[in-house]
């Protein structure tokens, strides 16, 4: 058993290849959490996840949506594992820092409202929206993100 350490570098940072750098509005914020509207945490919800850039990716693998979310742990840090990034950082229920789709069919609506450039439209297969996820090379000559 090893250890590494991975740097994301000033370059990769800025060119975006960590994910997509984003400050969410209010209405995206809504939208995305759309299921918690009326719920007494909601307006403390939208006021936490707005007020901050964010850092939004799309990860693909078998079985992509149930491992994010172990690997995020329980929405309740108390309940979450030792060992998982809620679980490990937090305390608060609210401030849990991170967020991770709970089926393939809530991760396709909510990747309509941060990547709309690799929504699914019935023009496009989803094989072909797929191809733009991984294309990080595209992004060389891509805008540079101010950090
Ligand atoms: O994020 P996750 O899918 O695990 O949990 P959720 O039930 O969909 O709740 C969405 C987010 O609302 C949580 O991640 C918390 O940030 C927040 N929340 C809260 O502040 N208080 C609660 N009682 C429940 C959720
Ligand atoms: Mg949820």
């Amino acid at each position: 058993m090893e250890r590494t350490l991975v740097l994301i570098k000033p370059d990769g940072v800025k060119r975006g290849l960590i994910g997509k750098i984003l400050t969410a509005t209010k209405d995206s914020a809504k939208k995305h959490y759309s299921e918690h509207e009326g719920k007494d945490f909601f307006e403390e919800l939208i006021n936490y996840v707005t007020e901050g850039k964010m850092c939004a990716m799309i990860l693909m693998g078998e079985k992509a949506v149930d491992a994010a979310r172990k690997i995020n742990g329980d929405k309740d840090p108390i309940k979450a594992e030792l060992a998982s990034i809620r679980g490990e950082f937090t305390l608060d229920k609210t401030h849990n820092l991170v967020h991770a789709s709970d089926s393939s069919e809530n991760a396709e609506r909510e990747i309509t409202i941060w990547f709309p450039e690799l929504t699914c439209s019935s023009e496009h297969t989803c094989d072909e929206k797929y191809k733009g996820t991984v294309d990080l090379f595209a992004k060389i000559n891509g805008p540079l993100i101010n950090v």
